[in-house]
């Protein structure tokens, strides 16, 4: 197929499959939770370690990346904050492509992770060696990845994006005469085509969290909420997203919940997304948009099977013994860099990241 690169059914299924067996945490009572708090104070403090976590994971190790020096950020915010951050351990609380990608950016950093089985189906859904055939058949454009991508598929792109800069960064290379080749996700990649005119063409892949939320249920949640507003990540389908009185990334999304004059908020992306938000907006009730009902499974049911992974005692495990540390080949890693630099750049330049102090 010329225009689109379509996943294979048998690697959706695969994908699927990993999606539905994702280990989850053990169940922990209140003392052993703070026991664990404090050993991963102390261990934090004794390896010169901070952690760098994504909005998505659980709101408790939210709360302890805060209270530890830490940040709690976007992928980009993650990327730009460990970049910065003077420790000698970065602690990625997130998914596999965000430890690869503060490694591929740190290499004299020791990068940990508390699971290095916790996945991202867009990332799985881009295989290196098929992506690296299709993008040799389009010699003649630019290749722009999300950073949901293994360090193999960055290593051939010329430009990394993450949805806080993806539409700013292909209307640049648009004014500038380039055309596109765009990867993995589908949803964000017609957004992106919609708003910059630019001429795209998409990779098929798809998040099994953000491609769950369905557009009739959302209408009929919208009708019992006429005031209310609806803030869609654009990893959505066109359709949730065509609802949408915000789109953006999650920061953007937590700044619209703040910003917001209305009291309730209809939200379609994963409600880990909601401790920082009602932080960030504590007399406003918030709603998940639907992903079942008549039109939708909710297998997911909006939370991302992998960000669920990362728990106090693998987050514990990871710093006592140093197990889930990041390694990328340093061949892969030397290429991987120039595009996700050039994002770091652009975005710096741009006033495109956000505030977390390092
Ligand atoms: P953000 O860059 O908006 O944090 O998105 C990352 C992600 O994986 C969303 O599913
Ligand atoms: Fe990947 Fe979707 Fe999970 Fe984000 S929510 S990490 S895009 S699977």
């Amino acid at each position: 197929m010329d225009s689109a690169h379509q996943t294979p059914l048998q690697l959706e299924a695969q994908i699927r499959s990993l999606a539905e067996h994702a280990t989850r945490p053990p169940f922990l009572d209140a003392e052993r939770r703070q026991e664990l708090h404090a050993r991963i104070r102390r261990l934090l403090a004794e390896q010169d370690a901070v952690i760098v976590a994504h909005y998505y994971v659980d709101g408790e190790l939210q709360q302890l990346a805060e209270d530890t020096g830490g940040c709690v950020a976007d992928s980009l915010e993650m990327a730009s904050f460990g970049n910065r951050h003077s420790a000698k351990t970065l602690v990625v609380v997130g998914v596999r492509f965000m430890g690869e990608t503060a490694k591929i950016l740190n290499p004299e950093k020791r990068v940990l992770m508390p699971d290095l089985q916790a996945e991202c189906s867009l990332d799985l859904g881009c295989p290196a060696d098929a992506f690296i055939d299709y993008c040799d058949q389009h010699p003649d454009r630019k290749v722009v990845v999300y950073a949901n991508t293994s360090a193999a598929v960055k290593a051939r792109a010329d430009w990394m994006v993450t949805s806080s800069n993806a539409v700013a960064i292909v209307e640049h290379l648009h004014r500038e005469g380039e055309k596109i080749i765009w990867a993995p996700d589908r949803h964000l990649g017609h957004y992106v085509k919609q708003h910059t005119g630019a001429d795209m063409i998409l990779w098929q892949g798809s998040c099994v969290v953000h491609d769950e939320f369905r557009a009739t249920e959302l209408k009929q949640l919208m009708d019992q909420h006429p005031d209310a507003e609806v803030l869609v990540h654009p990893e959505a389908p066109e359709a949730v997203v065509a609802l949408a009185d915000v789109v953006g990334s999650t920061r953007r999304m937590v700044e619209a919940a703040r910003d917001s004059l209305s009291d309730t908020l209809i939200v379609a992306t994963d409600y880990g997304l909601f401790h920082k938000m009602k932080q960030a907006a504590p007399n406003k009730t918030f709603l998940v948009a639907p992903t079942g009902g008549t039109s939708g499974t909710c297998s997911m049911c909006a939370h991302c099977p992998w960000m669920a992974m990362n728990g106090l005692d693998n987050l514990a495990a990871a710093l006592e013994h140093g197990t889930g540390e990041v390694h990328v080949d340093e061949d892969i890693r030397r290429r991987a860099l120039i595009p996700i630099q050039r994002m770091l750049d652009f975005s710096r330049s741009h006033d495109l990241v956000g505030a977390a102090t390092a």
